[in-house]
């Protein structure tokens, strides 16, 4: 059997190695247009920060798994195709910043049907809106010269800086499929391929239209409860609560459990608010403003949190920031990851430039050019943005410094050091609630964390 994957980014790169080397037998073959991207993965330094990845490319790259530009001749090659391209939010026309713009999956649906020499099976890995499978198949089928497609979707759950241990032992795996005897048998082709490393009991099958919905709702319900901690941690503030107490005192419920309730400056990443607009959307589409009116106020929320906090730093210093500096610690939207897609640390970045902060940057994974241009816009420069080249460097003289993302590193630096460096009174600001604050107290700081007193 061969498997082709179209798109080499955070979830096709990954999944594929996965299955590649737990599946030897199979040949994988990860396509994509950009062709830096595939040299990339082809060469040591891959184009993706993922713990663990590095390993298992090396191990399965050359033997049963290729990154290639060669769409056609992945797609004629393959049994299985998985489309794993990005489907941002939509920016123009009808549902701008909400809906979930299908230009690159309707291509792929094209370039499959020009290109499949026989039955294939099409694997919806990318997050769509519910009913875009009836989409591909119309548009697969209309242009098939006499071959058969099934399409199934196959949703990836994976977290970015966790991605191998997810795909190693996921949860679960979700694939749902039209409910025909062809159907039936495509669902039971991919099945085989999970269930090589996956214990058969952990792989759900659904009709389409239930998995299809079931990836934007496992989002939309992990997002919620980051908003509901976050707006009780500004009830903490407000109150003299620690928020890590509250969440820890609930999180023993066995019914809420402790997981996904870290209060923070924000969620970020390419998926969480993509997910809920979108859900959103579809309420609206199908006559359910209310339903949309609720998962609105979970995005309302996280964009609440993450202007509160720079507000928060503003008020703190003595409601002016102009000229003075200040420390952002991280810039990717989590720890792990070189990813900076909605990341949190581009609102903050923002904000403080907007009150004329000097502001200072550093992030062991991301690229400066990269912070450059998420903060400022490509090719724009500004004399008050710095990206510095290690945390030492980022806090010298800075009158306050920012945690936003949440690096290990950042847990254990010399922080009387940073403190001596600083001018006085010198503030610390944890927006992940990783630091001792009393020690940081002890050693002179200002300190407070999000959802905790100053
Ligand atoms: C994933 C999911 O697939 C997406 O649904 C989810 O919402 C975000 O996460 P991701 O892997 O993170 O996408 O996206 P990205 O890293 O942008 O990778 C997509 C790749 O597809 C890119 O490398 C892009 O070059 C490629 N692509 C896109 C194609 O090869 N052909 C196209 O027509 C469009
Ligand atoms: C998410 C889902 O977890 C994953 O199942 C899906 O496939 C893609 O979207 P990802 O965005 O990679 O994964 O990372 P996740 O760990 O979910 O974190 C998302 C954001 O929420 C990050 O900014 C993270 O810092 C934040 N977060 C997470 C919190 O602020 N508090 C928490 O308790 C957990």
């Amino acid at each position: 059997m061969n498997i082709c994957c179209i798109g080499a980014g955070y979830v096709g790169g990954p999944t594929m190695a996965m299955i590649a080397l737990k599946c030897p037998d199979l040949r994988v073959n990860v396509v994509d247009m950009n062709a830096a991207r595939i040299a990339a993965w082809n060469e040591g330094h891959l184009p993706i920060y993922e713990p663990g990845l590095d390993a298992v490319v090396a191990e399965a790259r050359g033997r049963n798994l290729f990154f290639s530009t060669d769409v056609a001749g992945g797609i004629r090659d393959a049994d299985i195709i998985f489309v794993a391209v990005n489907t941002p939010t939509k920016s123009y026309g009808v549902g701008a910043g909400r809906a979930a713009d299908l230009r690159f999956i309707e291509s792929v649906a094209r370039t499959i049907a020009e290109h499949a020499n026989g039955d294939k099976i099409i694997v919806e890995k990318s997050t769509i809106p519910v009913k875009t499978a009836d989409a591909i198949q119309s548009i697969v089928t209309a242009n098939s010269r006499g071959h058969k497609f099934q399409v199934l979707s196959n949703p990836e759950f994976l977290a970015e800086g966790t991605a191998v241990a997810d795909l190693l032992a996921p949860d679960r795996v979700l694939i749902g499929g039209e409910r025909t005897p062809d159907g039936d048998r495509a669902v039971a082709t991919l099945v085989s391929v999970y269930a090589r490393w996956v214990p058969r009991e952990r792989i759900i099958t659904t009709n389409l239209w239930s998995s299809e919905i079931s990836k934007l709702v496992a989002n939309a319900f992990l997002a919620q409860r980051i908003s509901s901690i976050n707006s009780i941690s500004a009830l903490c503030e407000a109150t003299g609560a620690d928020v890590d107490e509250v969440a820890n005192a609930i999180g023993k419920d066995s019914r809420i459990g402790p997981k996904f309730l870290k209060a923070s400056v924000g969620f970020g990443g390419s998926c969480f608010q993509k997910d809920i607009l979108n859900l959103t959307y579809l309420c609206e589409s199908f006559g359910l403003p209310d339903v949309a009116a609720y998962w609105t106020q979970v995005v309302a929320m996280n964009d609440w949190q993450k202007s509160r906090f720079s507000g928060r730093i503003v008020k703190e210093l003595f409601n002016t920031v102009s000229d003075k500096k200040i420390a952002v610690l991280g810039f990717a939207f989590k720890k792990d990851t070189n990813d900076t897609r909605e990341s949190a640390a581009i609102n903050v970045c923002r904000d403080l430039l907007a009150e004329r902060a000097h502001v200072s940057v550093y992030d062991p994974k991301v690229p400066a050019a990269e912070i450059r241009a998420d903060t400022l816009g490509k090719g724009v420069e500004n004399p008050l943005f710095t990206v510095a080249p290690d945390a030492y460097a980022a806090c010298a003289g800075a009158h306050a410094i920012a945690i936003v993302t949440e690096w290990d590193e950042f847990r254990t630096l010399d922080y009387a050091r940073i403190y001596a460096a600083m001018p006085k009174p010198a503030f610390l600001f944890d927006g992940r609630n990783i630091i001792d604050l009393a020690a940081l107290r002890k050693i002179g700081f200002r300190a407070s964390g999000i959802g905790k007193p100053l």
